[in-house]
């Protein structure tokens, strides 16, 4: 029998992690996966072929599991935005809103070039308040998002629509 499995059937949910009433997808089980795992890489870039990109930037913490594989296969650099603390260079800050609770994210400044182009990549979207840092960060040292690729959107919770209208290209392989 063909596997017919889509990336949506590779990830589970947990309810009330890492708090009472919050459902949480839970990518682990498409990355353990080894066809899920390439199927979610390829459809990630999927709109963007064609696209010379200088850099792929990940998001804290999964967004390094997909952009690492990501900038592998486009053979560009990979950029981490981390949570505050963590990046041990000269640094910018940006903070934001999550679904629960408040952070700050964190760039190297010497990480990106003014003018080069970035594509952004997380597992999941939400309130679109984690992403929206990554975008001020990036866009703080002069370079450009040309796309934002997420395996997961939370429809409901409006982070999809806050991006589009600060004018990014988003694409999800589901919701
Ligand atoms: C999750 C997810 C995104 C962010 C999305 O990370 O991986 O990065 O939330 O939420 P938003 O769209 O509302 O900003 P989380 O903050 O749980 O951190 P972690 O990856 O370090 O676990
Ligand atoms: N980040 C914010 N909300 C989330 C959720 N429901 N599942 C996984 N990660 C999240």
């Amino acid at each position: 029998m063909p596997n017919t499995k889509q990336v949506k059937d590779y990830i589970r949910t947990i309810p009330n992690f890492p708090h009472e009433g919050i459902m949480f997808r839970d990518v682990t089980t498409l990355f353990l996966d080894a066809r899920g795992f390439r199927m979610a890489v390829d459809q990630l870039l999927h709109p963007y072929a064609g696209i010379r990109f200088d850099k792929v930037a990940g998001l804290e913490a999964r967004g390094f599991i997909m952009g690492g594989a990501i900038a592998h296969q486009l053979s560009t650099g990979f950029v981490p935005i981390r949570k505050k603390g963590k990046l041990p260079g000269k640094t910018i800050a940006q903070n934001y809103q999550l679904e629960y609770g408040e952070a700050t994210m964190e760039l190297h400044e010497d990480s990106l070039q003014p003018g080069e182009k970035v594509l952004l990549v997380d597992d999941l979207l939400a309130t679109g308040g984690t992403a929206e840092a990554g975008i001020k960060l990036i866009e703080k040292l002069g370079a450009e998002v040309i796309g934002c690729s997420f395996i997961i959107d939370l429809p409901d919770l409006g982070g999809r629509a806050k991006l589009e209208a600060m004018g990014q290209d988003v694409h999800v392989l589901c919701e």
